[in-house]
């Protein structure tokens, strides 16, 4: 058992009005319950992590925590047989980083029944990917389970420049999908052509303003949306015969304005993707396959770093909509 012991991390403390993100020395008070303790390499930032750090976010219940929703590292202590020390590991998703202290600190302690243990990814590769790489890994999965293939037709990504967005372009060009990237980021065309992507369009609907049409020209196989709203609508009625839509979130807005006519008449499913409480033993194979055989292969294109000191002003820049990619924050050594 590891004695009592202090460490350092990024604490987010409620202020009047805001929230505070503050680098402090902890004690082991500030481990979650957990049988398994990670020396954190390296932690990343997500969306859900700006949320955790914005006053009335809506993640976080309990302040003050420590942010972080994915946690890569080392196994320094096991109570459980199935890990030991050295094990090189993921843990992300279920309370980690919004009910339970996260990868923003040295350490961190969570359930076995969280960990993935690491296959064909090192800890910064893992970190890159992260819970929007996982989302996108899981999003393409959903359409080939659905029995799409390259065959089928192209397929679109929403958010493109977004973490799940840059990830599922990446993959899917990898397994020889015709990939379409929506992005309202000017000057992304490179990234996202590099990355894979055939055509790069706008964001959707074209017209903003035009009355959304409850059925359009079938133009996609499929789609990996996590912008959702009025977007998410009009790909619904623009998805061929067939297709479907693998959806993970609401950049974009949490309504949806659209109607059944996609479903009754075109036969368009709609694949709900969730990163946050998918099962450990599905979580641990898709893992293995995200570092295999559907490893991205221009992660160090997507990916930026920062040392977690700076993991502030990071998550201001996905608030200012300046941010593409996944970006890396180095925990081990950058205190
Ligand atoms: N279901 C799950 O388990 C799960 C897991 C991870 C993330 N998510 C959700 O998925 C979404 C994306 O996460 P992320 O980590 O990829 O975030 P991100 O890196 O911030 O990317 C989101 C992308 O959405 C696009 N976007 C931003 N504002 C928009 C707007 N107003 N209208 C249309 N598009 C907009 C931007 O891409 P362009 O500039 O290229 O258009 C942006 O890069 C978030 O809502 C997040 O909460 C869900």
């Amino acid at each position: 058992m590891l004695g009592s012991m202090a460490f350092l991390a990024m604490v987010a403390h409620e202020t009047d009005g805001g929230v505070a993100l503050v680098r402090e020395e902890v004690g082991d008070d500030f481990l979650g319950p957990g049988t398994v303790t990670i020396r954190v390499h390296f932690s990343s930032a997500n969306y859900k992590d700006l949320l955790a750090i914005t006053p009335g976010g809506g993640v976080v219940r309990d302040y003050p925590i420590i942010p972080g929703i994915d946690i890569t590292g080392e196994v320094v202590e096991s109570q459980d047989a199935q890990f030991a020390p050295g094990d090189q590991v993921v843990a992300h998703g279920y309370g980690i980083g919004v009910s339970q202290n996260g990868g923003f600190a040295e350490l961190a302690r969570v359930p076995a029944e969280w960990v993935v243990k690491l296959d064909g990814l090192t800890t910064r590769e893992a970190a890159a990917l992260g819970t929007a790489g996982f989302t996108a890994a899981m999003s393409v999965q959903a359409l080939l389970d659905r029995g799409l293939t390259p065959g089928t037709g192209p397929v679109l990504v929403t958010g493109a420049t977004g973490g799940v967005g840059t990830v599922a372009v990446d993959i899917l060009a990898g397994q020889g999908f015709e990939v379409v990237a929506s992005t309202g980021k000017a000057g992304a065309g490179e990234l996202l052509s590099a990355l894979g992507a055939k055509t790069i369009i706008g964001r959707l609907p074209e017209d903003p303003d035009a009355k959304p049409r409850p059925l359009g020209k079938a133009r996609w196989a499929g789609a990996v949306d996590s912008v959702g709203g009025k977007s998410l609508a009009h790909v619904l009625s623009t998805i061929e015969y067939g297709g479907a839509a693998a959806v993970s979130g609401l950049t974009g807005g949490s309504g949806l304005p659209t109607t059944v006519l996609p479903f009754i008449l075109r036969g368009v499913s709609l694949l709900g993707i969730d990163s946050v409480q998918f099962p450990i033993a599905a979580r641990r194979e898709l893992w293995a396959r995200l570092g295999n055989e559907l490893k991205p292969r221009h992660l160090s294109l997507l990916e930026n770093y920062a040392p977690i000191t700076e993991a502030e002003s990071v998550l201001n820049a996905i608030r200012a909509g300046n941010h593409s990619g996944r970006t890396v924050l180095g925990v081990a050594g950058e205190f």
